[in-house]
């Protein structure tokens, strides 16, 4: 019997992993397992002889189980420290630098109009760009003989044969909002929406989307000395100058009356935009007085309000100010060029950027 327990003791000392260790266990302690054998052995034995192989068949039993635990213990005390010595991290390694990204720079230009626009009371609006043509056209005084239908080259959503709705267009310009907020909250209104619109068109100044910012204020004295004001403010704080000249030029959009397109005085010295100094014009906008059919179209009574609208295209006025010369540059994927443009949010770091410099 101390054969035998030298044997097992020492193989369970040596065993390299846990399958070994069952192995062992069955060997030694298992239904045909050397042990049982030997226990089977105890009926056929004297009393006396029984009587102390047994107790120590039982101590020889528990010292192997002993022996199998601690074998276990000490093979996964040692699993992890292998595991501790090669899955280490070194949290002081530099993080690699990733790629950061930026503002849009039409984004950045929306919200610097925007906070202008904020703060002389405008509230933001927004409509969808996916548009009923009544919406789009008819409320706003384009019925769908009228010419302006074709030179804005609509894009029309397709219908199905049979398919009987009124059709819907991908909007033209940001003017359906304009009805969509006197419907939503009345007069008196001073809004403006920036957005999406759609024409089919492509060359260095007209891609097929595009971006607009509406202007509109109802009220029952508005006149277009408040529109002048209104824009004036704009022009000076958006181009950074302390004066400008604004000039009213007679122009027609079925939904205003009069209406006119507004003009800014500039330079071109050296092929630079100089506002506010020079003897050239800068078209930036149309604007005029809300024709009361509009008005009426979007449930005021042109009796007792009247108000000014104003569209400006938003990529535009982003091209002028930052002297970008060809309007598809604003849609390529790769946008890191317009850094030469000054676009400083461009160079702002993200909180990414910022850590890993
Ligand atoms: N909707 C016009 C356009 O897209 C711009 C405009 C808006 C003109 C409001 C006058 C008043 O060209």
């Amino acid at each position: 019997m101390d054969d035998l327990k030298a044997k097992y003791l020492g193989l369970i000392a040596d065993a390299g992993d846990e399958s070994a260790i069952e192995d062992l266990r069955v060997q030694a302690l298992g239904k045909k397992g050397e042990i049982a054998l030997l226990m089977r052995g105890l009926g056929a034995m004297s009393p006396e002889e029984r009587q102390s192989a047994g107790p120590a068949l039982n101590a020889l039993k528990d010292e192997i189980n002993s022996a199998i635990a601690a074998r276990k213990a000490s093979l996964g005390d040692a699993a992890l420290a292998e595991r501790l010595r090669s899955e280490w991290l070194d949290v002081t390694l530099p993080a690699r630098d990733r790629r950061s990204g930026t503002i849009h720079p039409i984004s950045q230009v929306s919200d610097e109009v925007t906070a202008i626009f904020a703060d002389m009371g405008f509230a933001v609006a927004e409509g969808p760009q996916v548009e009923s043509d009544w919406y789009n056209f008819d409320a706003l005084n384009i019925p769908g003989h009228h010419p302006a239908r074709a030179e804005m080259d609509t894009f029309y959503m397709h219908r199905l044969a049979g398919d009987n709705r009124a059709p819907s267009v991908l909007r033209t310009h940001t003017s359906p909002v304009q009805i969509r907020s006197m419907e939503a909250h009345g007069a008196p209104l001073r809004i403006i929406c920036p957005g999406r619109v759609y024409r089919a068109d492509y060359d260095q100044t007209h891609t097929p989307m595009f971006h607009q910012v509406e202007g509109l204020a109802i009220d029952r004295n508005i006149s277009m000395a408040n529109l002048k004001w209104v824009l004036e403010e704009f022009v000076k704080s958006y181009f950074e100058v302390d004066s400008v000249d604004l000039r009213f030029r007679a122009s027609h959009f079925p939904f205003t009356e009069p209406s006119a397109e507004v003009d800014i005085r500039c330079s071109w010295e050296g092929g630079t935009l100089k506002v506010g100094e020079g003897d050239d014009w800068l078209e930036i906008l149309g604007s005029g007085m809300i024709h009361p059919k509009v008005l009426k179209a979007g449930g005021i009574d042109p009796d007792q309000y009247q108000g000014f609208a104003f569209g400006m295209g938003i990529d535009r006025i982003a091209m002028l100010k930052y002297g970008i010369p060809d309007l598809r540059a604003f849609f390529d994927s790769d946008l890191r060029w317009l850094r030469h443009y000054g676009f400083a949010s461009l160079d702002v770091p993200t909180l990414q950027g910022g850590l890993s410099r």
